[in-house]
């Protein structure tokens, strides 16, 4: 089955036989949220909506969402970890719960072909349910629905008996995004992704979850019906939603008759052809890594919040899975340009659906050229250096590169510090990683350190503080247009609770005055105390009004308006303030280049 086939085989299930209505994915790079650099779930970009606001869409949602995690990087090339994903995913706001959520997921899986699911064997699949604690109790419901497909207890199986219930405890069964925020039990679906025939299989011998792995988790359910507070305390959400989860690849690969994704129609082309370029032995690993971290970098690089190789925040992990997948090009003997014509495979691959990739393939294409070049020329001599390296350290029997010379590799030739310490594992050694974060912060350059806490899933910041300088962002866009021409629109946005930082396109520096001009507008608006109010409608009655912000990442049937007064409209997903007056005083701290065409606003509200 095609990539393109399958996840229109799972929205048009959802859309028709369940009534959803399809949202499109979120921008991989999130938009206003300090926390995390990607996104890393499908339900991360409906937490508002988990917790009680209302979905312009109504109450049943469902998209593929591009996912990305950069925690288990040194897993990327076994069967199941990949650090671009999509994420299936069907939501209920309210509406539907177990019941249905139980009876579709299990449908869909194993109903026939004909009808629109995916015919999976049902012998090889068992679930998990929550078993229960001393505040939230065993989930007995998922399990009477499990048993009523046909489903046994594993505490009540017979020798023999497939299609277990496991329950277990909240280490396996509880969903959470973040230490706060909504939660719930939850009952995962896994796959036997092993021989039919093993009699350990037929004994009963595996269960999820065990070290075999050889039960591979495919979709969960999440009843997402809490809250977690800040002082650890449970309190119950207004709505009880479900928020599912389904690994695209994983499915994929099940429903080809294959246990990974490197031999599906999404990896194996470009697999193919480096096995064809390349005259080495035992490059499996390799060209893995390389399709992986080429397919992430086209993600990266073409979202709608895309970035280039920087040494900040997503630029430094886009620089490092590029220059990662270099490495291995390099490993196996391929010319380093092959990537390219890698990435063009996969823009090809998903422009259908994403389709943002479309429009800035050349961008992509040149970028990637780019970095490959400038890093090749440093590659060759940063690799004889390391081998130097090795070879001291050999002769003084330690095993140990010191912290300085990861640091040497780093700075002189552009070794992001996992590849040295990739490398080293290659060769029998290890890196004193803390002399090199010492090493670092002795050349001050905190930058990486400072993208290194936020690679995990957070939830999209709502303080008080955060929601003011949202409303203020939307004052200043209107001012900048106000103040520059109509030709400025947003090109990036963050918030923290101590700033906002702005990017606009507007190809020269602002002067003194016009910089004063905007501020004078902010303040005059948040002086007249206006009413912020928010209207939903479609893409195109928000265009016809005259409504600004980002059209193009919005698929969904209907989206949210915001309008202040009658002085901004913008499509956003919120959150704000109730009016102007809640803002105080508006100033701009800095305004400064970022790259060709864009300017970069940093203000805050004193
Ligand atoms: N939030 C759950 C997960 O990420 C289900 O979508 O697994």
């Amino acid at each position: 089955m095609e990539v393109s086939q399958l996840r229109r085989l799972y929205l048009d299930f959802f859309i028709k036989k369940c009534k959803h209505t399809e949202i499109g994915s979120s921008p991989l790079l999130p938009e206003n949220d300090p926390t995390c650099l990607f996104n890393t779930a499908g339900m991360q970009p409906l937490v508002p909506y988990l917790l009680g606001a209302a979905h312009p869409c109504g109450t049943r949602l469902v998209n593929s969402q591009k996912c990305l995690r950069t925690d288990d990087l040194d897993e990327v090339g076994d069967d199941t970890h990949h650090t671009f994903f999509e994420m299936l995913g069907n939501w209920s706001l309210g509406d539907y719960f177990k019941e249905e959520a139980i009876k579709w997921s299990y449908e869909f899986l194993v109903g026939k072909r004909e009808d629109g699911c995916l015919e999976l064997d049902p012998r090889r699949i068992c679930v998990t349910v929550y078993e229960g604690d001393e505040t939230v109790e065993r989930d007995n419901k998922a399990i009477q629905l499990w048993q009523e497909l046909g489903f046994i207890l594993n505490s009540e199986a017979k020798p023999g008996d497939l299609n277990r219930i496991y329950p277990y405890p909240a280490e396996h069964n509880w969903w959470k995004l973040a230490e706060t925020g909504p939660c719930g039990p939850d009952t995962e679906i896994f796959y036997y992704n092993g021989d039919l025939e093993d009699p350990k299989f037929k004994n009963n011998k595996y269960a999820p979850n065990d070290e075999t792995d050889v039960y591979v988790e495919i979709w969960n359910n999440v009843f997402m019906m809490y809250n977690r507070e800040s002082d650890g305390s449970l309190t119950e959400l207004t709505n009880k939603n479900i928020d599912t989860g389904m690994g695209f690849e994983r499915i994929l690969s099940f429903v080809n008759g294959v246990n990974n994704a490197y031999q599906t129609p999404l990896f194996k082309p470009v697999l193919d052809r480096l096995r064809e370029l390349s005259s080495k032995t035992e490059i499996e690993n390799s060209i893995r890594i390389i399709s992986d971290h080429l397919r992430a970098s086209v993600f990266i690089m073409g979202d709608q919040f895309g970035v280039t190789p920087s040494n900040t925040d997503q630029g430094y992990v886009l620089r490092k899975l590029i220059r990662r997948a270099a490495r291995h090009l390099h490993k196996i003997g391929v010319d380093y340009m092959e990537a390219v014509a890698i990435a063009d495979i996969f823009i090809g691959m998903y422009s259908d659906h994403y389709t943002e990739l479309v429009g800035k393939k050349d961008l992509i294409l040149t970028e990637l050229k780019q970095e490959i070049e400038q890093f090749s020329l440093t590659l060759d001599k940063g690799c004889k250096e390391f081998m130097k390296i090795k070879n001291e350290l050999d002769q003084k029997a330690i095993q140990i590169i010191p912290g300085e010379l990861a640091f040497k590799l780093y700075d002189t030739y552009g070794f992001p510090l996992e590849m040295t310490e990739e490398l080293a594992t290659e060769n029998n050694l290890s890196v004193d990683s803390e002399g090199f974060e010492k090493a670092y912060k002795a050349h001050q350059d905190l930058s990486r350190t400072a993208a290194a806490g936020r690679f995990k899933g957070g939830l999209a910041d709502d303080s008080e503080e955060s929601t003011k300088l949202h409303t203020a962002t939307h004052l200043l866009h209107q001012a900048l247009r106000d103040v520059l021409g109509d030709h400025v629109g947003q090109k990036g946005s963050n918030i923290t609770p101590e700033r906002l930082r702005f990017d606009f396109n507007h190809s020269e520096a602002m002067t003194k005055e016009q910089i004063a001009q905007v501020e004078e507008i902010v303040n005059a608006q948040i002086e007249r105390d206006l009413q912020i109010s928010c209207d939903v409608m479609s893409v195109d009655e928000a265009k016809s009004q005259g409504a600004i912000g980002l059209f193009e990442d919005k698929y969904a049937e209907k989206i949210n308006v915001y309008k202040i007064g009658n002085f901004s409209m913008e499509i956003c997903g919120g959150p704000h303030v109730q009016s102007t007056k809640e803002l105080g005083h508006f100033k701009i701290k800095k305004e400064q280049s970022c790259g060709k065409g864009v300017r970069r606003i940093k203000a805050i509200l004193q």
